[in-house]
């Protein structure tokens, strides 16, 4: 065992070291530091320690076209943790292999931002159940042959975990774990350059605390303490956390704000040269204590900023990334019928490096926040901001002609911003059309919603559904009778999964079924030889907007998919077809999705 350790660790520890060092200067610290790595590593159980061989020998295992994730709430899927056990047949028949649970580390109640808040960053909250059953979770989900995901809220802790009530009540070295200040001098010298993530909800961003007579920062809700990772026991400590999940037998580890940990004033406090030496650090000691587990970054960021997250390749740093980019591009081309945009992001992200992977999506948790490429955007001729304006209006369901049932997210009446909620059925017409009782509408609907999965099943990267997405759940206009819900426009997407209506699926002709059905004939084509881990993607250029055209080859094998984003049947002439095998003029019916 020792031998491995020293192995696996002599292959890090010159970078390890040397960018600890630079950052902290402090050795005790780095000492500490490498006595929790080993710790762990002891720790970690027979069954854990062969997955990490496998992994070692395969370290492609989650870029496979056969990968499929699906994120969560425990409590709304399955009640707790022990009764999501009993539901894992049904992730089963949708081919799931990476099962991202929302956060359910002990969290403050009500408001804990969905869980980000967390109190404890060792403990499953006791409303989801406890660290055995996550353990025997993972165990299940592993003999199934799905990975767990589960966030790592890097930034902050809530203010209601220990080391906050220790600073709150004086303790000089737990305030250390903060960015505390006396007055308002810092503060305001921050604002001046800090951008605010939740303008309309919880503005501003440092929030006073009464009982330590100091302003504290607080990036995203007040009730949110951001870490100050000037301190390196608090990277220390955190790197212990999580290491302690992966031995829980976690094996994505999401982490969450990512580019927000490091702050230098003058600066937005965004993407900040420290942020990847630590991100650099984590994935040198996963890959020392426990290879199996992988880091997926959440980080909500223009390509030109995201790209850096992945590091390089002689000097990685997160496996993969979620594809922000492409998931609100393609809600926007289907609002606008015009994938141009589209077309200039994928490009953009297929000439990344080959290491550059995506996590891609339609829907989470989270909003769609209408980062378009603005430059691009005014090369097409199109205003930004009346685009941006468009888009809101439109998934709101206010723009005449809109078929979306949604709601606006921090809309700011200054700044003319706002991001949009909602389901993805809902977003796409059912909601409309079962209101209209209309079945023209009803097929459009899932036209779209088809149209959407499989543009994103096609791109370059590993797929994750939205529970609920996979039967075409509607959203859950009643969050506004909880007040503890109330406030937060998300929870119109964060509903109840409905096991009445998933039974549906199996009955022919009903929405649940459709949507169902065309999410398998999707698992199939990825499970083809252009679906392998290094199979390329490219778009490919046509004289018609409205159609989108991409292609993926593998090997020798070459697959064609043409996406109509008009609700208009449209004919497209693709540059140089006799190069792709395909006719000279392509008919296809309103959002059709042909594979050539
Ligand atoms: C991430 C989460 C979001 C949360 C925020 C603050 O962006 O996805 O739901 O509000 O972090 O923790």
């Amino acid at each position: 065992m020792q031998e491995q350790w020293e192995h696996r660790l002599a292959r890090h520890k010159d970078e390890l070291e040397w960018l600890f060092m630079e950052l902290y200067n402090d050795r005790a610290a780095l000492d500490a530091l490498e006595a929790e790595m080993f710790a762990a590593y002891a720790g970690r159980s027979a069954e854990l320690r062969a997955l990490d061989a496998d992994r070692e020998k395969d370290p492609d295992w989650y870029r496979r076209g056969s990968m499929q994730g699906m994120t969560m709430y425990t409590d709304l899927f399955a009640g707790n943790l022990k009764k999501l056990v009993k539901k894992l047949a049904y992730l089963q028949q949708q081919g799931v292999t990476y099962l991202h649970l929302m956060p359910l580390l002990k969290m403050p109640h009500p408001y804990n931002d969905g869980g980000y808040a967390v109190e404890d960053f060792d403990t499953v909250d006791p409303s989801l159940g406890t660290n055995a059953d996550l353990a025997a979770l993972t165990k299940q989900l592993r003999m199934a042959g799905i990975s767990l995901c589960l966030d790592f809220v890097m930034n902050h802790t809530a203010d209601t975990h220990p080391w906050a009530l220790r600073a709150k009540a004086g303790d000089p070295v737990y305030q250390n774990y903060y960015c505390c200040y006396p007055d308002r001098t810092i503060p305001d010298l921050y604002e001046q350059t800090v951008p605010q993530v939740f303008p309309n909800t919880a503005p501003g961003n440092f929030t006073w605390n009464e009982e330590m007579q100091r302003w504290v920062l607080t990036t995203f809700h007040p009730y949110q303490w951001d870490l100050n990772y000037r301190n390196p026991a608090v990277l220390v400590e955190m790197v212990k956390s999580m290491l302690n999940l992966a031995n829980l037998g976690v094996e994505v580890l999401r982490i969450d704000a990512v580019p927000y940990i490091w702050k230098t004033l003058g600066t937005t406090c965004r993407n900040l040269p420290q942020v990847h030496t630590i991100v650099r650090m984590v994935r040198m000691i996963l890959e020392c204590v426990c290879p199996a587990v992988i880091i997926k970054g959440e980080v909500v960021m223009a390509p030109r900023e995201l790209a850096a997250y992945y590091g390089t390749p002689v000097k990685p740093e997160c496996h993969m990334l979620y594809n922000v980019s492409v998931m609100v591009n393609l809600w926007a081309a289907l609002a606008t019928r015009d994938t141009r945009l589209l077309k200039a992001q994928l490009d953009e992200l297929n000439a990344l490096p080959e290491h550059c992977w995506f996590i891609n999506y339609l829907r989470c948790h989270d909003d769609i926040g209408w980062g378009l490429d603005e430059d691009e955007e005014r090369r097409l001729g199109i205003d930004p901001q009346r685009h941006k304006e468009y888009l809101y209006r439109f998934y709101d369901g206010e723009y005449p002609g809109s078929w979306a049932r949604g709601e606006l997210y921090n809309y700011d009446p200054g700044t003319g911003d706002a991001r949009s909620c909602g389901t993805t059925a809902s977003l796409c017409g059912v909601e409309t059309a079962v209101e209209h009782k209309s079945d023209a509408a009803m097929d459009l609907a899932v036209k779209r919603i088809l149209l959407l999965h499989s543009a994103v099943s096609f791109c370059k990267g590993t797929l994750m559904l939205n529970s609920g997405d996979e039967i075409g759940q509607l959203n859950g206009w009643d969050y506004k009778d909880d007040p503890n819900r109330a406030d937060d426009s998300r929870n119109l997407h964060r509903t109840v999964f409905n096991w009445r209506k998933a039974v549906l699926r199996r009955r022919p002709g009903t929405l649940q079924n459709r949507i169902w059905q065309g999410l398998a004939e999707l698992r199939t084509l990825r499970s083809g030889p252009c679906f392998e881990p290094n199979a390329s993607v490219t778009t490919w250029g046509g004289d018609n907007p409205a159609v989108l055209a991409m292609v993926r080859r593998g090997g020798t094998h070459r697959l064609t998919g043409l996406f109509n984003f008009s609700e208009q049947p449209q004919t497209v002439h693709l540059d140089s077809p006799a190069l792709l095998g395909v006719d000279a003029a392509i008919y296809l019916k309103p959002y059709e999705v042909k594979f050539l």
